[in-house]
């Protein structure tokens, strides 16, 4: 399909957006994290606003300005960004997941600092997080019929789209938004470097550009989807 020229209008939608990466606690002051910015989803929130929609922004442990006009939750971990989505989730017309959620968390946290005391130290037992996107659209089947559009984000280093196309199929979203990443072999041109995949077969390549125009892109795609 060919990517819409037009800017979508968004008026009257409300458009939920995660942002950031999520911190999975070790103890006080220490965490399991990752390098996300928040940046992407900073910029689907610009881009919404600058739509028309009332626009909630989830964002984990993001150091970014507040965008104007949107409302701001903030959160630390995967289970916080969990509970903050699913409560936000069932007004919302477009669902955005830019957020590199974690997808382990340490068993325990341990209520004070961990000391070193002359031994090895104890390996660090994990435990899977929800899969907030998965839940997200499977909460979506359980209200019955749509009416709700949404976007996952991931980065395959399967230059074939087979990864990426079983991860849509397995998160039940609507469109995948797919950074093909790697050393360049098997990738061509710079120009594949994105592609949104969508639930119904089609693949829109999107050529090398910014957050934001990356972000005006995939809108003009859910708003098209918006009935
Ligand atoms: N995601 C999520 N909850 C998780 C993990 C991921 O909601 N616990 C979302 C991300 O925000 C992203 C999409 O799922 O929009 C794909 O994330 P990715 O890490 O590529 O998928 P995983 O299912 O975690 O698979 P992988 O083993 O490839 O990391
Ligand atoms: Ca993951």
């Amino acid at each position: 399909a060919p990517v819409p020229e037009e800017s979508l209008s968004l008026a009257g939608r409300t458009v939920l957006i995660s942002a950031g990466g999520t911190r999975e606690e070790l103890d006080p002051v220490r965490f399991l994290g990752n390098w996300s910015t928040g940046r992407q989803g900073y910029a689907f929130a610009r881009a919404a606003v600058a739509r028309g929609a009332v626009v909630t922004l989830v964002a984990a442990n993001t150091e970014l300005p507040d965008p104007a006009g949107a409302k701001v939750v903030r959160v630390v971990s995967a289970r916080d960004m969990d509970a903050a989505m699913l409560a936000e989730a069932p007004g919302a017309d477009v669902i955005v997941m830019t957020a590199a959620v974690a997808d382990f968390r340490p068993v325990v946290r341990a209520e004070a600092k961990i000391k070193k005391d002359g031994a090895l130290p104890p390996p660090i037992e994990l435990t899977e997080n929800p899969d907030i996107l998965a839940g997200l659209s499977r909460r979506r089947a359980e209200r019955g019929p749509a009416g709700q559009v949404i976007v996952g984000f991931a980065a395959e280093t399967d230059p074939s789209l087979d990864a990426a196309r079983s991860k849509l199929a397995r998160k039940g979203c609507d469109l995948l938004v797919l950074n093909r990443v790697g050393d360049g072999e098997g990738f061509g041109a710079a120009d594949n470097e994105w592609v949104v995949l969508a639930a119904d077969g089609g693949a829109t390549p999107v050529p090398r550009r910014s957050k934001d125009a990356l972000a005006e892109v995939v809108l003009s795609l859910a708003a098209a989807r918006l009935s």
